[in-house]
């Protein structure tokens, strides 16, 4: 069935947060709020994209930038709709968004179960780094 990607907007963040609820393996925190999903597309304009078919939100990923490096995140399509390059196309939306902005590398989280994806990414020439670990340090707003 035909498909279209277009930028996201935060018109979709009900249907974007419906397919990352049902998608083992996107995680959902406290930032992926209305108001944060806003702060942060109005941030990186143009650089997250969602996926239709039939009117249907059927895929969607976010990316960003610091102006050195890009972050993407969210990935995710829906179980019906798997194996037809919708990611591919999600994905290369976001490289040749980052790339207009002259960022060139780019750096996701996956959970470390997530076989799955994993093996996407290996499949796409991503590089398992093994000389990091992330710390994170997560404070609450006065
Ligand atoms: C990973 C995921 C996004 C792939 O979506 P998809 O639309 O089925 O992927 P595509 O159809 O675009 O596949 C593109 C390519 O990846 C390959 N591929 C897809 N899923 C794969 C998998 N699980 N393992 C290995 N290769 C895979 C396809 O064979 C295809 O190969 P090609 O480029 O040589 O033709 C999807 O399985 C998903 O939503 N998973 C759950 C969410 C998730 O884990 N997201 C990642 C968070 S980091």
């Amino acid at each position: 069935m035909a498909w279209t990607i277009r930028p996201m907007t935060i018109t979709d963040y009900p249907a974007v947060l419906d397919l990352m609820k049902r998608t083992p393996g996107v995680s959902i925190r406290a930032t992926d709020s209305p108001k944060d999903t806003a702060r942060f597309l109005q941030r990186n304009p143009g650089l997250s994209f969602v996926a239709f078919t039939d009117g249907l939100l059927i895929g969607c990923v976010q990316s960003s930038h610091d102006g050195r490096r890009g972050f993407m995140q969210h990935l995710a399509v829906d179980t019906t709709h798997r194996r037809q390059g919708i990611a591919n196309g999600l994905v290369k939306h976001c490289l040749d968004a980052l790339a207009a902005a002259d960022v060139f590398h780019i750096n996701l989280d996956v959970f470390r179960n997530n076989a799955q994806a994993k093996a996407y990414w290996v499949k796409h020439g991503w590089t398992l780094r093994d000389d990091v670990e992330r710390f994170s340090l997560i404070r609450t707003a006065h």
